[in-house]
């Protein structure tokens, strides 16, 4: 099977599914030429594990980004296209995210606006900053048609944030978490839209109820297992699935 794409970026990569991410493609086959595992504090403790894997991996390249910080962001955009060169980015995946399980007698004004920040905010600039990176991948593909090998933004969303399935409000209150994605969702169908002609494609996906710190030991899904059915969707989208909201095993979802 050919590579999922020649280079790949990926936010929140020291634990959970966006490490699992970065292992499996490190792993495959085919692996993506490059492979930029962000992370927040690439040097201390919570880096550790991406970097012990990165020392297995020459295709796994080490970049640090904070999403809610436009500094941070920007020297991540100058650390890829130096590694890149004349190639633009194909592939990025927007994974960082936080969950607070803050009901409607708990919560603050603080807890929500953390959570569009780290949630909305940060993806929707990340996505703006590196898009000169996947406009020059776009370009230089020497393909039509919209994919994942040629330029994308994926947004890691959840099912949590679909309005039409409002599901369990009282067993997952949630409000920042909940917004949040629902925002991020309604971003992802506006990048689609603005981005279609220029060859990039947009979708959100859900990756299931998934074993993380996140997700708790409690969730049926181990990371190995949404991360593969993750890539298979990825490897599928196309002209016609731009704009989707899909999970892990390519169900579309409402929004
Ligand atoms: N697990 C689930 O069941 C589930 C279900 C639906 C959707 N999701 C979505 O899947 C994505 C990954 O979730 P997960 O379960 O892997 O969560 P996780 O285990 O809690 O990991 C979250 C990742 O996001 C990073 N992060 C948080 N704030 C950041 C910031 N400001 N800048 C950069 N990185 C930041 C964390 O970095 P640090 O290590 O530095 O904190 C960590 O790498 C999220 O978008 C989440 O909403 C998860």
């Amino acid at each position: 099977m050919a590579a999922l794409a020649r280079s790949i970026l990926v936010t929140g990569s020291s634990r959970g599914i966006g490490l699992e991410l970065v292992t499996q493609l490190a792993a495959s086959p085919r692996p993506p030429q490059h492979i930029f595992a962000t992370c927040r504090d690439l040097e201390g403790p919570r880096g550790k594990a991406l970097r012990e894997l990165a020392a297995q991996h020459p295709s796994i390249k080490l970049v640090q980004l904070d999403v809610v910080n436009l500094a941070s962001i920007r020297g991540a955009v100058r650390a890829v296209g130096s590694h890149l060169k004349d190639q633009g980015l194909n592939l990025l995946v927007n994974n960082a995210g936080v969950s607070l399980h803050t009901t409607l007698r708990s919560l603050d004004s603080q807890e929500m606006l953390s959570a569009f920040a780290i949630n909305v905010v940060g993806p929707l600039l990340v996505a703006k900053e590196f898009l000169p990176l996947l406009e020059k991948a776009a370009k230089g593909a020497g393909k039509r048609g919209l994919s994942c090998s040629r330029a994308a933004v994926i947004n890691v969303s959840t099912k949590l944030g679909s309005i039409g399935l409002c599901l369990g409000v009282p067993e997952a209150p949630m409000y920042p978490y909940r917004a949040s994605k629902a925002a991020q969702n309604m971003v992802t169908r506006c990048l689609a839209a603005e981005l279609r002609d220029q060859g990039i494609l947009c979708a959100a996906i859900h990756p299931g109820w998934v074993k993380t710190d996140m997700g708790t030991e409690k969730a049926p899904l181990m990371a190995e297992h949404s991360v593969r059915g993750i890539l298979t969707v990825l490897a599928g989208l196309s002209q016609d699935t731009s704009g989707a909201f899909l999970d892990w095993e390519g169900n579309s979802l409402p929004w």
